[in-house]
């Protein structure tokens, strides 16, 4: 394997202490970079000290949201070996991402690399305390200066790092989320699969008027009835009914989360009845009422597998599983936490090992 070429930072920072780590908030010493040059592909892969980028106030990916990024985890096990969570699967979601935006296709095998390389390169970064992580963020944004709707001839992939701990500050305790029948997050044909820029911008303003009312996050109905489940935006979300996991569909208006499939993947393996299938607000609310509803949970990169402890809709505030967090939640949580950090079984080979270190060319 071809080592990327490599300028060291002069100065070192000194990473924050894993307790009380916060989500997002500290970058790595380094970050890796790629060019998109019209005519000649992606070019020069090679990692950096982590810089300030400098863009034209017409660089397009201000203007028409033409970016892409995708969010995976890197762990350090108790056996001191840090595993990078499912980057195969992450390198194909942020390509397909792209397709969506028509940014050109980036080889999913350098991507994986890229990721394994910075994160080799940065693995004093990656935190110990359980719960913690060293969060991956894989980006790319057009980078031609012009005004004009139009896909753009020049690109940036990069790579930054970020120690963190639990995403919502609930931690693994119930979240709150508000089924909305006012704010949408995606319509079928729209931009609802692909992880872009855009469909997170679009989801502030509906998640500010949730935090008033007191929720964490809003649980998305579908576009067109305002009817089913789609997802909550930062994470997908599955319910037990009956004994039976029920998820949204992936058709087309949610994102094809890793740890959703992770999760799907898992229930299947223990024989857990699983169902992916449309299913209306008034399913869930009726079940509620009949006392059939188990468990809800949320699975996301950043979330893992948040427990829904209430559901708000329509002026009402219903209680899952006494806002507890339920068996079938804990045990996905434990588990998925196992192949995270190398302590429990990992038959489908999820956790990638990072070869430590580099080396640098010759
Ligand atoms: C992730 O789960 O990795 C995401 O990108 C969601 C974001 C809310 C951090």
């Amino acid at each position: 394997m071809t080592a990327f070429p490599i300028t060291r930072a002069t100065t070192l920072k000194v990473p924050p202490p894993d307790a009380g780590l916060k989500f997002g908030t500290a970058f790595t010493d380094h970050m890796f970079l790629m060019d998109y040059v019209d005519g000649r592909g992606w070019v020069s892969p090679r990692i950096e000290p982590y810089h300030a980028l400098s863009l034209d106030p017409a660089t397009c990916v201000l203007h028409y949201a033409q970016a892409v990024f995708d969010g995976l985890k890197a762990f350090r096990g108790a056996d001191d070996v840090v595993r990078i969570f499912r980057p195969d699967r992450h390198a194909h979601r942020l390509n397909q991402s792209c397709a969506r935006l028509c940014i050109p296709a980036l080889d999913p095998v350098l991507v994986e690399r890229s990721l394994h390389a910075l994160v080799a390169l940065e693995q004093r970064w990656v935190p110990k305390l359980p719960g913690t992580a060293l969060y991956i963020r894989p980006t790319v944004i057009a980078t031609e200066p012009f005004l004009g709707v139009r896909p753009a001839t020049s690109y940036l992939y990069y790579v930054i790092l970020s120690p963190v701990g639990a995403y919502y500050p609930e931690g693994m305790n119930p979240v709150k989320i508000l089924a909305s029948e006012r704010h949408v997050r995606a319509l079928p044909g729209g931009l609802g699969a692909a992880k872009t820029a855009a469909n997170y911008a679009a989801s502030l303003y509906p998640a500010e008027e949730a935090h008033r009312l007191g929720f964490t996050q809003v649980l998305y109905l579908d576009g067109a009835e305002h009817r089913f489940l789609e997802e909550v935006g930062t994470m997908n979300i599955m319910l037990k009914i009956d004994g039976t996991v029920i998820t949204p569909p992936l058709t087309g208006s949610i994102l094809d989360g890793v740890t959703r499939d992770s999760t799907l993947t898992l229930l299947r393996d223990w024989g857990i009845p699983v169902e992916e299938r449309p299913i209306a607000i008034d399913e869930v609310i009726a079940a509620i009422t009949a006392g059939r509803l188990e468990e809800m949970w949320g699975t996301g990169t950043a979330a893992v597998i948040s427990p829904v402890g209430e559901l708000g809709f329509k002026e009402t505030r219903y209680v899952i599983n006494g806002g507890q967090i339920g068996p079938l939640t804990q045990r996905l949580y434990d588990t998925i936490i196992g192949i995270q950090y190398g302590t429990g079984a990992d038959p489908h080979g999820w956790a990638r090992p990072v070869s430590l270190p580099i080396s640098e060319p010759a």
